[in-house]
């Protein structure tokens, strides 16, 4: 399995909309924290979301949460 780029050692606080959110997952996009369909020709795809929540949401920018696509404090022992 390929490893994840990691675009940011810390995550992306964007206020959340109700709506399907698309996350990049391998690292590549250039509109990150999202998708923008640069994973072609890798192992990864996009986790989606469908986000209920209105309010902040702390989208991981390491790549490597176990929590993803969310910021679980990993960053941190990068
Ligand atoms: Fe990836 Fe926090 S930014 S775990
Ligand atoms: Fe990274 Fe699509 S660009 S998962």
């Amino acid at each position: 399995m390929e490893k994840a780029i990691c675009p940011q050692k810390c995550p992306y606080v964007l206020m959340g909309e109700k709506k399907k959110y698309a996350w990049c997952a391998c690292g590549k996009s250039g509109k990150q924290p999202f998708c923008d369909g640069s994973h072609k020709g890798t192992d990864f795809s996009p986790i989606i979301v469908n986000n209920e929540r209105e309010g902040n949401i702390a989208w991981c920018g390491c790549k490597a949460t176990a929590n993803s696509p969310y910021c679980d404090g990993s960053h941190s022992y990068l």
